[in-house]
């Protein structure tokens, strides 16, 4: 190449670096599935969310030390109101800034947690010149007239105020992270209210009273809520025993979506609202887990109420391999991106990483990786992280590779159950049969564990991208070749390296007869070709 030319390459490449650096984090959809686009191409945020005491310079090398340790690329971190507006209309970004400069020297992105009128249903990170005005910034009143230990979703000079302090942190972010360390912003912290499904305050009382929203009324909406479709009514009349809960929805998705607003007109990041969640399975009744946040069963409410919200996100805390992929597959919507922006710090949870991945999800993140000496917390933080440390450390160099997979509809992922029996993957042409210890067929012996896992990529036509822990994975033929005879042409383990696969080793005899390759206990990413005979 001559001298001239090669310059003109080497400045329309930097150039486009530079756009493609500036471009915002943004959600794409697809034929209902999503990417979080973080310079122009799909990402994962292989996630770790520190303790809510840890967001201050004095706990952060720890917290570091945890992301490196888990060979995470996004730290979720809180924002503190209380710190950020520590007199009304005064604001303190130094904390921010502080995040931002660590983040990149650590090479990390941040995702921020916005803890302001909620936190875990509370009102507890409001600034002091909030909670020593109670009338002016009431908590809910419950059905007995004794307030609740939640704020009041009707409280408009609370609103107002959330609304100033978010849109000037967004302001702020816009001003100084040019470069897009912050990929999404959480709105509040678990919205909704333990203690009472509703706010029963006159001014609730009266708007409780008075009629259902003509937003509400859309026969789609009411036939997702799973009552009859009606043009008028009162919210009793329109839905009946679920009322309370629904209002109490509307009001504090209401509530949000105008914050949310208000910081996406400053700076339109991906926004997001995290769900305290309940059982999928049984339907409670709404005294039994926090009323009016974006539950499974009130996410076309949510939806409605804050469309600046871009996503809402569910927290995995339940138990249950049946419980929690009910979770997954209820929050993975056409006009919602799957996230898990917090699950519990246990090795069981390291398989739902996959299942997220294995539905389109953006991302995960475990919740309370940095030790924050606590004897609350676990001293042992770090040995915790192992198993998290070694997924993010296989996923990292094919990150991208797995997020545009995922979004073309090409990944698909299983979770070992409870009775370990063997699943079956289905692709163009092929079923893949994925065997866990502990059952009696098509299974490994010696895992009594339940934490087996498995995601498979159908690059193209004969060939996949298998990558998985306690399992083996075999194929048969579909479709034309259904019934026929089959092996494996050639299995190659190794990793990804600049988006090309690069094998250390063919793997045969031992490591893939008896059932097809078999995967340990530590993750490893295999090709597999496979051949009809
Ligand atoms: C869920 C909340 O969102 C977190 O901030 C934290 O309080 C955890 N629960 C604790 O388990």
């Amino acid at each position: 190449m001559r001298p001239l030319l090669l310059l003109c390459t080497c400045l329309i490449a930097a150039n486009t670096h530079a756009q493609s650096t500036a471009s915002l984090p943004v959600i794409i959809e697809k034929h209902g599935r999503h990417a979080l686009l973080v310079d122009g191409k799909p990402f994962l945020i292989l996630g770790g969310q520190c303790h809510n005491s840890s967001a201050w310079a004095a706990m952060l090398p720890k917290v570091w030390q945890a992301i490196e340790a888990m060979h995470a690329n996004t730290l979720e971190t809180p924002i503190y109101w209380e710190q950020l507006e520590p007199r009304q209309g005064e604001f303190d970004f130094s904390v921010v800034d502080t995040l931002l400069a660590q983040a990149r020297a650590h090479g990390a992105h941040l995702v921020l947690l916005w803890f302001a009128t909620w936190k875990n249903g509370s009102n507890h990170y409001m600034p002091e010149w909030m909670k020593e005005n109670a009338s002016l910034y009431p908590n809910v009143t419950g059905k007995d007239g004794r307030p609740v230990d939640s704020p009041s979703p009707d409280a408009k000079a609370a609103q107002e105020a959330d609304t100033k302090a978010f849109a000037a942190l967004m302001r702020h972010l816009k001003q100084v992270d040019a470069v897009h360390t912050v990929l999404m912003v959480q709105v509040e912290n678990e919205a909704g209210a333990w203690g009472s499904v509703r706010d029963y305050a006159a001014g609730a009382q009266r708007s409780f009273e008075g009629p259902v929203p003509a937003e509400l009324l859309k026969p789609a909406l009411l036939k997702a809520l799973g009552v009859p479709v009606v043009s008028a009514g009162t919210w009793q009349q329109v839905f009946g025993k679920r009322a309370d809960e629904y209002f109490q929805a509307w009001s504090v998705a209401h509530y949000i979506g105008r914050v949310a607003a208000a910081g996406k007109a400053e700076y339109p990041l991906p926004l997001y609202a995290n769900a305290a969640l309940r059982d999928p399975l049984t339907n409670p009744e709404a005294t039994n887990y926090e009323s009016g946040g974006p539950t499974d069963n009130v996410l076309p409410i949510w939806k409605v109420a804050a469309p600046a919200l871009d996503i809402l996100a569910p927290d995995i805390y339940l138990p249950g391999s049946e419980r929690v992929l009910k979770v997954i597959d209820l929050y993975n919507r056409p006009d919602n991106a799957l996230f898990v922006p917090e699950a519990g710090l246990i090795h069981d949870n390291v398989k739902y990483l996959y299942a997220t991945l294995g539905n389109s999800g953006i991302g995960f993140s475990p919740f309370g990786i940095d030790d924050n000496t606590l004897a609350a917390a676990d001293t042992a933080a770090l040995s915790k992280l192992e198993a998290y440390g070694q997924e993010y450390a296989a996923l990292a160099p094919m990150m991208r590779e797995v997020a545009q997979w995922a979004f073309e509809g090409k990944l698909k992922a299983v979770v070992e159950h409870e009775d370990h029996a063997a699943q079956t993957l289905d692709f163009e042409g092929w079923q893949a049969n994925v065997g866990f210890g502990g059952g009696r067929s098509n299974t490994l012996p010696g895992n009594p564990k339940t934490d087996g896992k498995a995601m498979i990529a159908h690059l193209d036509q004969h060939t996949f991208i298998l990558m998985g822990t306690g399992c083996r994975v075999s194929f048969s033929p579909l479709g034309n070749n259904a019934g026929k005879a089959w092996q494996y042409l050639k299995v190659e383990e190794g990793s990804f390296v600049d988006g090309q696969f690069q094998a250390r080793r063919i793997l045969n005899g031992d490591e893939t007869d008896w059932g097809g390759p078999q995967f340990g206990s530590r993750p490893t990413v295999l090709r597999a070709t496979l051949v009809v005979r």
